[in-house]
């Protein structure tokens, strides 16, 4: 493979998944409806919905010796992601317990085993195919110090979606470009920024760029999402669709944001593509399906939008 465009590092796990009628409140028990290993991981996520939708990527992030890596491994192997960097160590593959529940809504707690093992000095040796890529994409799954690692390595454009938000060193932080959140982590990101509240989504879009972040994604679920790369900030509608799965459904959206930017297209452009593309993988079960290789097959959001009605 030739230099990738894209660069993904961080989590790579074996989605533990359940469907349940219901989500059990604390002290509760439910019976499931079926279970099933799924890979996921939002790194590993980012990177097939990356690659499927057409662009070249690398992923840079590690695997245990257990039997869950090879399924944690299957569809970046199937998508054609390079996986020359990957790092084996000898514990176990990142494991995530995702309930789902029959409105779609999922709960996830993540057992982060050899995603836990990734150090600055291990990204450090992958810093050439960073620093070719045009584009290098982090999450917050990662050990922070790697993040940064990775971040002080790209040349190219920089996209942190900082989920979960973990302290990442802020000068590294405002690289971001954009940084992509949804409305919890953009208010936890300015706390951790001292750059206090904001009332309203598009307000702390405002209040994020007053940080410094030279653009700002915040997405909305079903209502879509903002974007600002220093102008007004714009709001981008989501096609009205029936949720399945929303697990994985923001990583879609991170991937399709970076196949499109690396390619070349304008930020609010981007954004449009990776709404329309978040709003199919909810349709579908597990945290990376297969997406269309037309963009007419993605759904659409009628004139006028929907802003606002998720
Ligand atoms: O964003 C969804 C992902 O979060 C899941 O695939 C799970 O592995 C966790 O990392």
């Amino acid at each position: 493979m030739g230099k990738p465009g894209i660069v993904v590092v961080g989590s790579i796990n074996a989605d533990l998944v359940v469907t349940l009628e219901r989500h059990p409140r604390p002290g509760e028990t439910v019976l499931g409806r079926s279970m099933a290993v799924l890979p996921g991981g939002k790194g590993a996520n980012q990177a097939v919905a990356a690659a499927r939708l057409g662009a070249d990527v690398l992923m840079i992030g590690a695997v245990g010796s257990d039997a869950y890596a090879d399924t944690a491994l299957s569809a970046l192997t199937a998508a054609g992601v390079d996986l020359s960097s990957l790092e084996r160590t000898d514990g176990g593959t990142g494991v995530a317990v995702v309930e789902v529940s029959d409105d779609g809504e999922n709960t996830i707690v993540v057992l982060p085993g050899a995603n836990a093992e990734m150090t600055p000095g291990i990204v450090a040796a992958s810093a050439a195919v960073i620093g070719d890529a045009s584009v290098v994409v982090v999450q917050g799954e990662l050990p922070a110090a790697a993040t940064e690692a990775a971040v002080r390595a790209a040349t190219g454009r920089v996209i942190v979606n900082l989920a979960p938000v973990i302290a990442v060193d802020p000068e590294a932080l405002l690289r971001a470009d954009p940084l992509v959140v949804n409305e919890h982590e953009g208010a936890l990101v300015l706390a951790r920024l001292g750059a206090g509240e904001a009332s309203g989504h598009t307000a702390v879009v405002e209040a994020l760029l007053g940080c410094g972040f030279p653009s700002v994604v915040m997405t909305l679920g079903a209502a879509g999402a903002l974007v600002s790369d220093g102008g007004p900030v714009r709001a981008v509608p989501a096609p009205r669709v029936t949720p399945v799965d929303t697990t994985g459904a923001g990583d879609a959206f991170v991937g399709a944001l970076a196949a499109r930017l690396g390619a070349g297209a304008p930020l609010e452009d981007a954004v449009r593509f990776a709404v329309r593309v978040g709003s199919y993988a909810v349709q579908h079960a597990g945290a990376q399906p297969s997406y269309p290789t037309l963009d007419d097959a993605l759904p659409t959001a009628p004139a006028g939008g929907l802003l606002g009605a998720g």
